[in-house]
């Protein structure tokens, strides 16, 4: 049963490749931490919305995500780039380093959130 606390969007919010969800989750120490979700090849993914490089958020404009291609995520601010699905780094100055994954499921087309340790999220 859904839990409408944690409802983050529509799956019909997010297009493959396009514009992203842009969230906040609140950890477990009250920290509020930007996030996103995405959708790439058929399947939904959240990370959150910090470079691997530096803690910046990676978008240029809000909810752009995706490289121009629609196949990788990049960084507005130096170009690194990362896997839609993984969050893995594909080059650039993170050396390696990913986007931190944020557990999702999908629901009757929403979007929930179901990271353990998060308790709330606030959708922008
Ligand atoms: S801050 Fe993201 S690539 Fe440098």
């Amino acid at each position: 049963m859904a839990n409408s606390d944690r409802i983050i969007g529509l799956t019909s919010e997010l297009d493959e490749g396009g514009k992203g969800l842009r969230f906040d989750v609140i950890n477990s120490k009250g920290e509020t931490i930007p996030a996103f979700a995405v959708c790439f090849d058929g399947q939904y993914f959240a990370y959150m919305n910090r470079c691997g490089h530096i803690a910046v958020q990676l978008d240029y404009m809000p909810g752009e995500f995706f490289a121009d291609d629609g196949q990788t995520l990049i960084c507005a601010t130096h170009g690194a780039e990362y896997a839609p699905d993984t969050g893995a780094c594909l080059g650039g100055p993170c050396y390696g380093v990913g986007l931190e994954p944020i557990d999702i499921i999908v629901n009757n087309n929403q979007i929930e959130l179901a990271a353990d340790g998060y308790q709330l999220f606030v959708k922008k």
